[in-house]
């Protein structure tokens, strides 16, 4: 890495160009926040450029829903240059004018080009150190050039760019040319803005080109060069849903592959959804029809079967999530057993060895060491101690149409099934409830409470029944 990089020092910059509509995509959503791999592809940009520049050295061009695109992706830390009409590329580029001119050079990257790595964002920074160039293009060969901006060499195998050509302004001998345009390039900074203002808007779509750049540069005598990505499937935009799904479905396939080299077993990993940033440890088992998503951990021999859906929750060791579970927000100890067919909502705490069974449901609930909720339960707003039983059907009653109240089960405590517990409520250790209960007053440590209605046997009761009706016909 050259020494303008990741040291932040103030010689590079990188602009991200993220004002656009996203016309193409027919969505109210703004192009650059729809997502891929479970995170916007504005992010996915951004995280590549942050591997190469401090995040203080990035400026994201926003326009189109700004506040939304800035809300969006502020935590990253990127600064951001309002280009309130959108009026092209280049545009984009004289917007962030300011911001860049205190840096030696500058990085161009497309919002719209979320595959985009940082060792190729680093290739093509340091062909343009090596060459000296006043811009440096990032091309590449895909198999469909069609809708691209394709390049003119000066000669063929020369280094040197004539032009950048867009689709539609494309003459009949330059249709075959199958090295486009990634949208992505660096400049040195007071070669771009010598020239910027000398953009024209005559062409098809009535906007200032930043592709035009390659030419004015040319004319003017200064050097400009391509080089290209490795592997053209990484600098693939995304215009429309169907080419944005075709790049997740990339995302997914290369995110499972990174977790399989690194010892992860997913069985039939083109049925699972494996978010980018999921992290798995080696010997942990995926089922088909998975769907890991956002910040999820799972811990070494963990295995998940299938059609559980699990977002943003932390997985220990040794965690069994059976089939058909929905998990969200929530964190789960080692050797947890989970499902099938359990709803952990946000802020479920499932210590170690804690068994949550079918049709169980949790919400904002601690289930310490060895608890077990084995079937039909509702416990939210609640803390169950080490080793408590919650019998089948338990429910914790806990809001009262307007405000959420706690209940609160010690250790060792046995609930009984079909326990209704109406809170606030606490129920020391050691204490027993008998089945079907229902609970509205504390019960102290060690104590049996009984709340249901006393049971009645009339002996010979049936017997009598049918007597009297055969004595009516
Ligand atoms: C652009 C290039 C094309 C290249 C392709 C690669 C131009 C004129 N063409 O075409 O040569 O092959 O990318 O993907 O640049 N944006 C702004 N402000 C604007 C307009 C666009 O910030 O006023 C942003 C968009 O949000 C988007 C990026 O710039 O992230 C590219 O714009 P887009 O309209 O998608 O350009 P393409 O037609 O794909
Ligand atoms: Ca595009």
């Amino acid at each position: 890495m050259s020494e303008a990089g990741k040291s932040g020092a103030s010689g590079l910059a990188v602009v991200i160009m993220a004002a656009g509509k996203g016309t193409r995509l027919k969505s109210k959503r703004p192009k650059v926040l729809h997502a891929i791999g479970g995170k916007p592809l504005l992010a996915h940009v951004i995280a590549a450029a942050s591997r190469v520049v401090v995040p203080q050295h990035i400026f994201a061009v926003i326009g189109h829903e700004a506040e939304q695109v800035r809300a969006a992706v502020a935590s990253t830390g990127v600064q951001f240059v309002e280009q309130t009409e959108q009026r092209g590329t280049g545009h984009a580029i004289q917007c962030a004018r300011a911001a860049i001119a205190g840096y030696e050079h500058v990085l161009v990257l497309s919002g719209d080009v979320p595959l985009i790595r940082p060792e190729t964002i680093e290739r093509l920074w340091d062909f343009h150190c090596r060459e000296n160039a006043a811009m440096t293009i990032l091309s590449a060969h895909p198999a469909n050039p069609f809708g691209y901006g394709r390049i003119v060499r000066t000669t063929q195998g020369s280094a040197e760019v004539e032009a950048i050509v867009e689709q539609k302004a494309l003459a009949p001998e330059q249709e075959q040319i199958g090295e486009i345009n990634s949208g992505i390039y660096a400049f040195r900074t007071a070669a771009l803005l010598a020239h910027l203002d000398k953009l024209s808007n005559a062409n098809a779509h009535g906007e200032l080109y930043l592709t035009d750049m390659a030419g004015l540069l040319r004319s003017a005598g200064e050097r400009v060069v391509a080089v290209e990505a490795e592997d053209a499937a990484e600098i693939l935009g995304a215009n429309t849903i169907a080419e944005m799904m075709a790049l997740d479905a990339r995302l997914n396939a290369a995110t499972a592959a990174r977790q399989m080299a690194a010892g992860v077993t997913i069985f039939r990993p083109e049925t699972c959804v494996i978010d980018a940033d999921v992290e798995i440890a080696a010997d942990a088992i995926i089922e088909p029809f998975v769907q890991l998503r956002g910040k999820t951990t799972i811990g070494t021999d963990s295995v998940i079967r299938s059609y559980s859906v699990i977002e943003n929750c932390t997985l220990g060791k040794d965690v069994l999530v059976r089939q058909s579970c929905v998990l969200a927000d929530s964190t789960l100890a080692d050797g947890a057993r989970i499902g099938p067919f359990a709803h952990l909502r946000p802020g479920s705490e499932i210590g170690e060895n804690v068994h949550v069974g079918n049709f169980v449901e949790t919400k904002k609930a601690r289930l310490a060491k060895g608890a077990k909720a084995n079937h039909l339960s509702y416990i939210g707003d609640a803390e169950v101690g080490e080793g408590t039983n919650i019998g089948a059907g338990t429910i914790t009653c806990n809001y009262d149409g307007v405000n959420k109240f706690m209940t609160r089960i010690g250790k060792g405590v046995f609930v009984g099934s079909d326990t209704t517990l109406v809170a606030p409520i606490s129920v020391e250790d050691g204490a027993y409830i008998g089945a079907g209960s229902c609970i509205t007053k504390d019960v102290p440590a060690g104590a049996l409470a009984v709340g249901r209605g006393k049971q009645i046997n009339k002996e010979g009761w049936a017997a009598a029944r049918k007597a009297k009706r055969e004595k009516k016909d």
